[in-house]
């Protein structure tokens, strides 16, 4: 489907412009009752620092018979316009950031998308003129709803992609 002004699509949802502040990210037909789930979890982890993207309402988008989950826009840019120095110090913050999330009970379990699904590995993790931010908390899980066990499980394989987004980040 094509949508007026739109800005990108991941795995499931497309991404539409709403102004220079502003996107709307689109749910329609199996995905839409994620909305207010993500919505919910994306201001959680608001609530903690400034790592997720922020989350500004819920609309029904009538033109194109959408819900839409409103939030800020980033302007993404590329990691290469800056020396691995710089680089090194986005990752600290953004690995402090990400830690403090997981201590406040938010995983996001969605850093790196499975290898089988195409796209960019990492898209979820956008790079700004301030350092890093990550948005797309659609599969993200809190712990007082998965439980400690499973918490814990998730945020093993959190650090292990940690890691292997350091090595990328620093070394093209
Ligand atoms: N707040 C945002 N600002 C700018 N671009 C965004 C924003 N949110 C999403 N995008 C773009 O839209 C794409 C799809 O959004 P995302 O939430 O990752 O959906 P999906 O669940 O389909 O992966 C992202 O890969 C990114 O390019
Ligand atoms: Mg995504």
């Amino acid at each position: 489907m094509k949508y007026p002004r739109k800005l990108s699509a991941g795995a499931n949802n497309t991404v539409i412009v709403l102004s220079e502040m502003e996107v709307g990210k689109l749910y329609v037909g199996d995905t839409r009752s994620e909305i207010g789930s993500e919505a919910a979890k994306m201001q959680y982890a608001n609530t903690i620092n400034n790592l997720v993207v922020k989350f500004s309402r819920l609309e029904y988008n009538e033109g194109i018979d959408a819900e839409m989950l409103v939030m800020e826009r980033i302007f993404p840019i590329d990691f290469r316009a800056y020396e691995v120095e710089i680089r090194e110090l986005w990752l600290d913050v953004f690995e402090d950031e990400l830690y403090q999330l997981h201590q406040a009970g938010f995983v996001h379990r969605d850093l790196k998308r499975p290898s089988n699904l195409g796209g960019l590995a990492f898209d979820n993790i956008l790079l700004t003129q301030s350092g890093l931010r990550l948005i797309d908390v659609g599969i993200s899980a809190l712990k007082n709803q998965v439980g400690e066990k499973i918490f814990e499980k998730y945020i093993e394989v959190e650090m292990n992609e940690m890691k292997e987004f350091r090595a990328y980040f620093l070394n093209r």
